[in-house]
């Protein structure tokens, strides 16, 4: 059964092949989940990946329903356990953004029918497919290239590392804090091409094809890391180091004056709108590499 936890339940053939559906020119016309119920369950605010989600599950003729947590027996006795497993018997897959990761791997053991982590305190994987393509788009290629990660270590950034195994010879460097760094090591101990630093270093975004950031401080995190980290912030001096052909990425939402000056994510190298609309296209090759 297929699942979208982690970027790692995918082989590299279920990646290419979910970029080869996303880049399908005539995907857009298929009806891949006719009679499909999907259950979208959004535990935390979102904008881009539930609208995506709910607008590309029309597009492919199929419908979903609006799971609130908050409505259910889960509210009263009823556990989680139940709750999942009640919802297998009518829904055919789960859309689910959680807090906690291990719902999500409770999800997946009692509803027994493929689930799409919508984002977790751990991981954001349609993030990351979104991104690859978008890269792929904007440098014909996915291999070869420098991504600079600027910031938090974060589940976006956990899911982007992950995805790099799928690449030839593209590289992440994380600009990250140093304290930052150590509490999150073990969990980021992923066998890739990637280096931590904890200072500006100008070599290293001069070499940069994309600088890629995201907020300094989730949705999950109980403290603000906005004084650890604010001497990553990308504005224009990070930028002007970068080379001619560079891009700025960010998942959004973004917290302007942050992680990002406004002249950045408005500026010519800024693609972070195209990276929102790919999100569409993006859900939809998820859900046709699920279907089939
Ligand atoms: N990038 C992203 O997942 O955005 P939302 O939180 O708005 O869904
Ligand atoms: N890291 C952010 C991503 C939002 C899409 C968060 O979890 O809040």
């Amino acid at each position: 059964m297929k699942k979208l936890l982690n970027i790692s339940d995918l082989n590299q053939n279920d990646f290419e092949n979910i970029l080869k559906f996303v880049d399908d020119l005539n995907f857009q016309s298929e009806n891949n989940l006719t009679d499909k119920n999907i259950g979208l369950i959004f535990e935390k605010n979102s904008t881009r990946t539930r609208l995506s989600f709910q607008v590309g599950i029309n597009q492919l003729n199929g419908n979903y329903i609006d799971v609130r947590l908050e409505e259910l027996n889960l509210n009263r006795f009823e556990s989680y356990e139940d709750t999942f497993e009640i919802m297998s018997c009518y829904l055919d897959y789960l859309i689910f953004r959680t807090n906690d990761h291990k719902k999500l791997e409770l999800a997946h053991k009692y509803f027994k029918k493929p689930i799409i982590n919508a984002l977790s305190d751990l991981s954001h994987p349609c993030q990351a497919i979104s991104d690859m393509y978008t890269l792929k788009e904007n440098f014909g290629s996915i291999d070869n290239l420098n991504i600079v990660w600027m910031g938090d270590m974060n589940n976006v950034l956990f899911s982007l590392l992950e995805v790099i195994v799928f690449t030839k010879n593209t590289k992440v460097d994380v600009l990250t804090n140093e304290k930052i760094y150590l509490q999150n090591k073990d969990k980021f101990n992923l066998n890739t091409n990637i280096d931590f630093h904890f200072e500006i270093n100008q070599d290293i975004i001069s070499k940069a094809d994309c600088i890629m950031t995201d907020v300094f401080t989730s949705m999950n995190d109980k403290e603000d890391k906005e004084s650890l980290l604010s001497k990553f912030q990308v504005n224009n001096k990070i930028i002007s180091m970068t080379g001619e052909k560079s891009v700025f990425m960010h998942c959004l939402p973004a917290k302007i004056g942050s992680e990002v000056t406004e002249d950045v994510i408005k500026g010519k190298k800024s693609i972070v709108l195209t990276q929102a609309r790919n999100r569409l296209i993006a859900q939809k090759g998820i859900l046709k590499w699920l279907s089939i």
